[in-house]
């Protein structure tokens, strides 16, 4: 929110609180999303975040939309999300990388992926790529816990 004073105050963008699984406000729902980024959202370090977060996406997704999703594992439950993520929505992996090491605070490094979420659909399904395997790539020798 505080990052955003300054185009808030030129007026070119608009920000809203939004917990996850509450209700959403009309103009979230009128307003079809083209674009939703989400970084680091999956490490909260509590899979009953995992549902709600969902539902969230789901609300605010068409077709139309693509979700960017930023992403390091580190705990093995965090495969639940995305067992539940492919029930509803395609999966490609758009990037892969090791950071620097001095953007890990933790002593645990993993590289960090950026995921394409999109609805699925029939069309979106067919896509290359749209069904990244966590299980594959996320050994469980990749987990901290
Ligand atoms: C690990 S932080 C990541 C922060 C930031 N996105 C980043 O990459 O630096 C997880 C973020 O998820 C958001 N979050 C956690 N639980 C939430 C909830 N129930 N509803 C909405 N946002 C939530 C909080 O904003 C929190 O800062």
């Amino acid at each position: 929110m505080e990052n955003a004073a300054d185009s808030m105050a030129r007026g070119d963008i608009t920000v809203q609180e939004l917990l996850w699984g509450q209700k959403l406000s009309k103009s979230l729902l009128r307003d079809r999303m083209n674009l939703i980024v989400a970084s680091d959202v999956v490490g909260c370090g509590d899979e009953a975040l995992f549902p709600p977060l969902l539902k969230t996406l789901r609300q605010l997704c068409s077709p139309e939309t693509t979700i960017l999703m930023a992403y390091k594992p580190r705990a093995r439950f965090e495969r639940m999300f995305f067992d539940s993520v492919l029930e509803s929505f395609c999966v490609s992996r758009v990037w892969n990388r090791l950071l620097p090491s001095d953007c890990y605070t933790e002593t645990f490094s993993a590289p960090v992926d950026v995921f394409e979420i999109r609805l699925r659909t029939e069309k979106s399904s067919r896509e290359e790529g749209a069904n990244f395997d966590f299980r594959t790539s996320y050994p469980d020798a990749i987990f901290e816990e």
